[in-house]
């Protein structure tokens, strides 16, 4: 359907991410290394941005959910327990010609995509990374690189437990990397080897879970709006009970409109008690809550909201991706949140020329401390406004020949291409108002409206 197409296609978005230095493929003096990438100057403020967003909104604005940070190798019977080493397979089948592997889910028939050779039968291949821990390389060293952060969080129950006195329901928060050697990758940075994730564990007494479900897929879709993202590109998707995973007994993705498609952006799941019975069994430790009301050791159940920062990074740039026309000439707009925008105004002298380059590079330095800003003095004025818009920046601060005199400079806004004139010592409030979602034409004493120019 022609309104079920993203507005921006995946070529003109990883050229832009490459070009203006979010996105690299990864080792790419050597050729690249097949779905690893590298976050440039721009990609890593966002990225930072994105995951200090969701912290606050998860950890710290609420009293109910703690952070943690725990190892990316961990011991491997956790493994066992979780059932990722049985269970955390993947279809493989091969070409008998040319040897290219496929999920086998992935194609259709029984011939090669690539040469049209004969497929083998498919067989199950394990998705995680093996590595050795240690100076031998023998079976007893095996260690697996995460797939998923949650397990580290899984068995810390009981450590968070005892150091914070939470009752339920509570949960806890972890940001980290997963690994997983996925058959087929692609998309850019939708799916690659190594990513990373946001997981919520948030535990509760059985038979809370399908009320706590529908809460946090709520919220999350809440949130996903707080970041500018359209609901209209969002839609969701109920697993049907052949598709779960081996812990799940509801799933529910978020999808979003990429442009290959419709996929998954976020899954929430309930797991029930099956992580922490398992990791009880294994490790010998009942891993229980006590429920002071009935006087009662129990396992809690678990719901899930689990999120790729990297696919909300490709999504939060395909949101934000629009291109319009300012004083006669088409320009690129990356319409970010003001929050997540890598800088948050850009700093320009009109001319390169003293005194005013020392005007506008002590402005900068004042406002550097509590603002993230970029300092621009290459190029017209007008070019210099299309740089920040292709990068999302909102604000461009002008210092201009008048300014020398009137100590003002004009402010302009990179969604409307509204201006206004503002004291120099009114900029940090100004932009601070702003920021925080103030109206645009609110002036600050002494300011004025001085119109609209690209
Ligand atoms: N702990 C549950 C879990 O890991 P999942 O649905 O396998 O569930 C959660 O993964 C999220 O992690 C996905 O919704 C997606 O955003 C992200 N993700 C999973 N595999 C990925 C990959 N290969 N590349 C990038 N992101 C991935």
């Amino acid at each position: 359907m022609a309104d079920e197409k993203a507005k921006v296609d995946m070529e003109t978005i990883v050229s832009l991410c490459r070009r203006r230095g979010f996105i690299f493929p990864s080792s790419e003096i050597y050729g690249g290394l097949n779905s690893c990438w590298d976050y440039g100057p721009l990609g890593a403020e966002l990225k930072k941005n994105i995951k200090d967003a969701w912290w606050q909104a998860i950890v710290r604005e609420r009293d109910d959910v703690v952070g943690l940070d725990s190892s990316i190798l961990m011991h491997p019977k956790v493994w066992e327990a979780s059932g990722h080493l049985v269970n955390f397979t993947d279809p493989l089948v091969e070409c008998k010609s040319c040897n290219q592997r496929f999920r086998a889910d992935q194609v259709e028939g029984t011939k090669c995509p690539n040469c049209g050779g004969e497929l083998s039968a498919p067989r199950q291949f394990n998705l995680m990374f093996k590595t050795f821990m240690g100076p031998v390389e023998e079976d007893a060293a095996v260690v697996y690189l995460r797939p998923e952060t949650c397990q580290g969080i899984f068995v810390n129950f009981e450590n968070v437990l005892n150091t914070t006195r939470k009752r339920l329901p509570f949960g806890i928060a972890q940001i980290g990397k997963a690994f997983r050697n996925e058959i087929t990758t692609g998309n850019f940075i939708f799916r690659s080897r190594e990513f990373e994730q946001m997981e919520l564990e948030y535990f509760v007494r059985p038979g809370e879970d399908a009320r706590w479900f529908d809460y946090w897929l709520e919220q999350y879709l809440n949130w996903f709006a707080s970041l500018g993202i359209k609901r209209e590109h969002l839609r969701l998707r109920e697993h049907g009970k052949d598709e779960l995973s081996h812990y799940s007994s509801r799933t529910v993705d978020i999808h979003y409109l990429f442009p290959m498609g419709w996929e998954e952006l976020q899954g929430i799941a309930n797991r029930g008690n099956f992580d922490l019975t398992q990791h009880g069994k294994y490790s010998g430790k009942e891993l229980s809550y006590f429920d002071e009301e009935t006087k009662e050791h129990i396992v809690p159940h678990v719901v899930e909201p689990s999120v790729g920062v990297d696919r909300l990074v490709l999504a939060i740039l395909c949101d934000a991706y629009d291109e319009d026309v300012a004083q006669g000439e088409s320009r690129v707009v990356l319409r970010f949140h003001p929050s997540l925008a890598p800088f948050k105004a850009a700093v320009l002298p009109l001319s390169k020329k003293e005194p005013l380059v020392k005007m506008a590079s002590d402005i900068n330095a004042g406002l550097r401390k509590n603002i993230m800003t970029t300092y621009d003095d290459a190029q017209s004025v007008g070019r210099r406004y299309r740089r920040q818009d292709e990068i999302g920046t909102p604000f461009c601060i002008t210092i201009d020949f008048q300014s020398l005199e009137d100590k003002q400079v004009t402010i302009r806004e990179r969604d409307s291409m509204n201006q206004i004139r503002v004291p120099v010592a009114e900029i940090q409030k100004t932009l601070t108002a702003k920021l925080a979602g103030e109206d645009f034409l609110i002036l600050p004493p002494g300011g004025a409206v001085v119109g609209k120019k690209g």
